[in-house]
C-alpha cells in the first residue's frame, strides 16, 4: 500500500563537505559534530537522513530537539523540500510526511521520526521505545538524564532489513545546559567503567567549514567575530573550555557602569521605579527612559521593612533626588503583591497604595525579561574599544552597587539555558527587580515608549498650567508630557 503512496524515487544527494562525509560515513556508535556555530551541522543531519533511509530500507531514526518550534523550523520544513513532500504527485518526491504521525515514510519502509523534548518528563515519553538511529540536534540543551533516556532507546527497532549498528548522533555547540556531558564524553574522554571510549568521536565544526556561508554570507561571520569575549570563543572557536556558567556574560563594568553619572541636562526622559519586595530585601532601582538609553541611575536596598517603612524609603528617596513622586511614570512590582491573602481579600498592592505608592503590574515572565537585559546590554564588538561604550543600551550608574555586585555573580540554571540560579536567593534581588522593569517594559506599546517628555523650570511650568487647553495641547503634542524641574 505504502509502495503505491510513494513511488521508490530517487533521492538527490547533497555535496556534502569533509567533515560533513565524515559526519555521515562514520560508524561509529556515538559521534559529536560540534562546535562552531554555522559549520553546516544541521545541513549534514537531514542528509544523514536521507542517506541513511535510502541506504538502510526500513531504518527507523529519531531526529529530536528541544522544543517542536526548533525541529519544524530546521527540519521538517527542509526536509519536505529536499524530499520533494510537499506536492503530492510530484515526480521527485521520495517520501511522505505524515502530520499525524510527525515522521517522514519512505516507500522502502525507512522513517524519519521527528520529536522534541522540552523538559525532563517529555524525555519519559520515549522510554521503551527503539530506533536504530538516534539524533540528538543541539545536544548541549539537553540534560544528562534527557541524553540517558534517549541513549536507552537506541536499539534495533526490528524494522531495517539489512544489517545495521545502533548509533546516535549528536550536533551541538559549547555552552548550554549539557555543556558539562557533552565536554566529558568528546572532548575530555573522560570515560566511566560502563562506557566504551572507542565507541566515541568528535567532529569539529568550525563556520570556516562550510563554503556555502563563506561564499555567500560573510556577514554572518562577521557577526560571530563581534560576539562578547565568551560567547565568541564559543560560537565561533568552538572553544569548550570557557563556559563559566555565568548568566549576564555579556556585562562588562568597563561598558555598563557610568561612573559620576548624571542624568540629561535637557530632562528629555521618563523616569519608572522598580521593586523587588520582601521582608528580607527591598530592592528598588529608579530608571530614567532617555532617547538612547536605560539609565538606572540610584538604588534602595535594604532588608527588613515592612510596607510602611518600605513606602516611606521611596518617597524620601525621591525627595532627595530632588524629584516629586508625579515625575514618576510608573512604579513597577511584580505581580505577586496582587495576590489576595485569604484572611482580608487584601493584596500587598492595596497596602503600598494605603501608604502611598501606587504600584503597577509587571509581569513575570522571567526568560523574556532576562533576553531584555541582556540584548540591552549588548556591546557591539565590531567597534574600536574606545566607542564600544556608547554601544550598549544599559547603564548603570555606580551608586547602584548591589546591581553592579549582583548582577555579574548570577550563574546559569543547568536545568534550563534562559534563566538564571536562584541560589543564592541574596544575589536574586536586585536582578529581579530590574527584570520587573524589562518584563514591563517589553509590554509597552512603541508609541509610548517613544513619549517625549520635557523638564521645564517652576515659571514656565506655571505658564504651562495656566495656558489655554489649545495651547496645552500643542505643546504636549510638541513637547510630550511636560514636568516642573
Ligand atoms: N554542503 C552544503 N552545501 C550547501 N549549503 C550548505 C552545505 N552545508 C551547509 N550549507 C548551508 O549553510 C548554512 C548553515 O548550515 P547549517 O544550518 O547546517 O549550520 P549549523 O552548523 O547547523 O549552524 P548552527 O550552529 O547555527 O546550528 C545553511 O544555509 C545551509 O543550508
Ligand atoms: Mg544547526
Amino acid at each position: 500500500m505504502m509502495a503505491r503512496l510513494i513511488p521508490e524515487n530517487p533521492i538527490e544527494f547533497p555535496n556534502l563537505y569533509p567533515k560533513q562525509k565524515e559526519f555521515v560515513r562514520s560508524n561509529k556508535v556515538y559521534v559529536c559534530y560540534g562546535g562552531a556555530r554555522g559549520g553546516g551541522k544541521s545541513f549534514a543531519v537531514d542528509a544523514l537522513c536521507m542517506i541513511y533511509c535510502k541506504m538502510f530500507p526500513g531504518i527507523q531514526i529519531l531526529l529530536v530537539r528541544r522544543t517542536y518550534k526548533d525541529v519544524f523550523k530546521n527540519h521538517v520544513i527542509s526536509l519536505q523540500l529536499k524530499l520533494h513532500c510537499t506536492i503530492d504527485n510530484d515526480p521527485k518526491r521520495a517520501a511522505k510526511w505524515s502530520k499525524d504521525e510527525g515522521s517522514f515514510i519512505f516507500a522502502n519502509g525507512s522513517r524519519i521520526v521527528i520529536g522534541y523534548c522540552d523538559n525532563e518528563n517529555d524525555a519519559l515519553h520515549y522510554q521503551g521505545l527503539a530506533y536504530d538511529v538516534v539524533i540528538l540536534e543541539e545536544a548541549t540543551q539537553f540534560t544528562e538524564y534527557q541524553f540517558e533516556i534517549f541513549t536507552e532507546i537506541v536499539r534495533p527497532s526490528g524494522f531495517c532489513k539489512v544489517p545495521f549498528k545502533p548509533r546516535m548522533r549528536l550536533t551541538c555547540n559549547p555552552g548550554g545546559v549539557g555543556h558539562e556531558w557533552v565536554k566529558r564524553l568528546f572532548i575530555d574522554k573522560n570515560y566511566k567503567d560502563t562506557e566504551n571510549p572507542n565507541d566515541y568521536q568528535m567532529i569539529h565544526a568550525k563556520v570556516y567549514d562550510n563554503e556555502f556561508i563563506m561564499n555567500n554570507d560573510q556577514n554572518y561571520v562577521k557577526r560571530l567575530e563581534n560576539l562578547p569575549p565568551e560567547r565568541r570563543a564559543q560560537m565561533l572557536d568552538g572553544d569548550w573550555n570557557v563556559f563559566s556558567g555565568l548568566f549576564f556574560i555579556e556585562f562588562e563594568e568597563r561598558y555598563h557602569v557610568i561612573y559620576d553619572g548624571r542624568l540629561p541636562r535637557d530632562g528629555n526622559y521618563n523616569l519608572y521605579i522598580s521593586l523587588d519586595y520582601g521582608l528580607d530585601m527591598l530592592a528598588a532601582y529608579f530608571i530614567a527612559i532617555t532617547p538612547y538609553n536605560v539609565l538606572v541611575f540610584d538604588e534602595i536596598y535594604e532588608p527588613g521593612l515592612i510596607i510602611s517603612q518600605a513606602a516611606h524609603k521611596i518617597r524620601q528617596k525621591i525627595e532627595d533626588l530632588g524629584f516629586q513622586y508625579d515625575d514618576f511614570t510608573a512604579i513597577l512590582a511584580p505581580d505577586d503583591l496582587w495576590n489576595t491573602s485569604q484572611e482580608n481579600g487584601r493584596c500587598k498592592a492595596d497596602i503600598w497604595s494605603d501608604y502611598g505608592i501606587n504600584l503597577t503590574k509587571s509581569k513575570r515572565d522571567r526568560s523574556a525579561g532576562w533576553l531584555a537585559i541582556k540584548e540591552d546590554l549588548a556591546v557591539d564588538y565590531s567597534l574600536p574599544p574606545e566607542e564600544r561604550k556608547d554601544s550598549c543600551k544599559l547603564k548603570i550608574f555606580s551608586k547602584c552597587v548591589n546591581l553592579i555586585r549582583c548582577l555579574p555573580k548570577l550563574q546559569t540554571d543547568p536545568k534550563n539555558s534562559d534563566d538564571c540560579m536562584k541560589e543564592p536567593h541574596e544575589l536574586t534581588h536586585a536582578p529581579d527587580s530590574l527584570r520587573t522593569f524589562y518584563t514591563y517594559w517589553l509590554s509597552v506599546p512603541d508609541e509610548i515608549k517613544n513619549q517625549k517628555s520635557l523638564k521645564v523650570p517652576k515659571e514656565v511650568y506655571d505658564d504651562y498650567l495656566n495656558a489655554s487647553d489649545e495651547v496645552r495641547e500643542y505643546l504636549e503634542n510638541k513637547y510630550g508630557k511636560i514636568f516642573c524641574i
